[in-house]
């Protein structure tokens, strides 16, 4: 059998939070460490542009999030550790899958079809207000970042699957109408990979404004914890773990033993003070380390920027001479 080949893309919006690190970047660094597969994960800063993000907030997100899996320990010399935009054969090879993309699929995109809903439910009269190409050609660009590399398998959250989907969709009539030219990815959706909810009990997201950043100061950390929202029982009474936020993040962290040892404490009745308290020193303990070489690369950037560019050099050993290949069999080619 063939390789298997993991790529993940991080859309460099936002600070990483204590739900990226459980859904995402922990399992990836995991993953990365079996030497008998590839892996790529790249800085997916062009995705960005479909917002139309502030600049600023876009470098700032790169260098959080690229800072992140460093300090974490991500292997860069195993893993390929790159941003989309130092590659520019991926953005070659966007326009080129645009060639093979059927608008109508692109229609049915649900990110798309979403904004288009929303502009309606407002009472807009063009459902297309402020949609930009960007968002409505997206999942090319992100089929040019998973048939690049000729992946196999893409760990993503389930929102995403359509995405991965429509790569293949595409991937496939490529190879049908030029010859055998890609892999077909299959998306990959963590089933054991928490998913976790934010201060106001929704999914942890950006979105909902309701994040606990990885790597906020003690202080802070704290705080946001103290905030968590939990129902009004008093200390002594028996509480629930299937309902309980702090339960949830305490088990995304803890081993099943230290789990099993805190679900006694809920029977028992801790009270939600205790628990938050008890809470916050479990995971401060746990992220300092990793939180000292993050403030260490945060303020001296170069380090993050060299390991990127490092990474961007390797990935384009691989991707050069296949757009060459690809190329060529589009027909765009030398003449003589
Ligand atoms: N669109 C993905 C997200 O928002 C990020 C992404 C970009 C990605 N390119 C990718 C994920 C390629 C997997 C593979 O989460």
């Amino acid at each position: 059998m063939s390789q298997e080949v993991y790529l993940t893309g991080i859309t460099t919006t936002g600070t990483p939070h204590i739900g990226n690190y459980v859904g995402a970047i922990r399992p990836g660094i995991a993953a990365s460490k079996d030497l008998q597969t590839q892996h790529f994960y790249f800085l997916a800063d062009y995705h960005s542009l479909a917002k139309n993000e502030d600049p600023d907030k876009i470098v700032c997100s790169t260098l959080e999030i690229a800072a992140a899996w460093l300090a974490l320990g991500l292997d860069a010399e195993h893993a390929y550790f790159y941003r989309q935009s130092d590659i520019p054969e991926i953005l070659e090879l966007t326009w080129i899958l645009t060639g093979m993309t059927a608008k109508g699929l692109m229609n049915r995109a649900h990110s798309y079809k979403a904004s288009v809903a929303a502009n309606e439910e407002s009472g807009n009269k063009d459902p297309d207000q402020g949609i930009t190409m960007a968002l409505y050609s997206y999942p090319i660009l992100m089929a040019a970042d998973i048939l690049m590399f000729k992946s196999t398998k893409v760990p993503v959250g389930q929102d995403q699957k359509q995405h991965v989907e429509m790569a293949r969709d595409i991937a496939q009539r490529f190879n049908h109408h030029y010859g055998e030219t890609f892999v077909l990815p299959e998306a990959v959706i963590g089933e054991n990979t928490a998913v976790l909810k934010g201060l106001d009990g929704r999914k942890m997201s950006k979105s909902y404004n309701n994040t606990i950043p990885l790597f906020a100061d003690e202080k802070r950390l704290r705080k946001l914890i103290m905030k968590i929202k939990t129902n009004s029982l008093e200390p002594g009474e028996p509480k629930d773990t299937g309902d309980s936020t702090l339960f949830d993040i305490y088990k995304a962290f803890a081993s099943p033993d230290e789990t099993a040892e805190i679900a006694n404490r809920y029977a028992e009745g801790i009270a939600w003070g205790e628990m938050k308290q008890l809470l916050f020193e479990y995971i401060n303990d746990r992220i300092k380390p990793a939180r000292e070489e993050y403030e260490r690369l945060i303020a001296d950037p170069a380090i993050v920027e060299e390991q990127l560019r490092k990474g961007a050099v390797r990935a384009r050993e691989i991707a050069v001479p296949y757009l060459q290949q690809i190329r060529d069999a589009i027909g765009i080619r030398p003449l003589g």
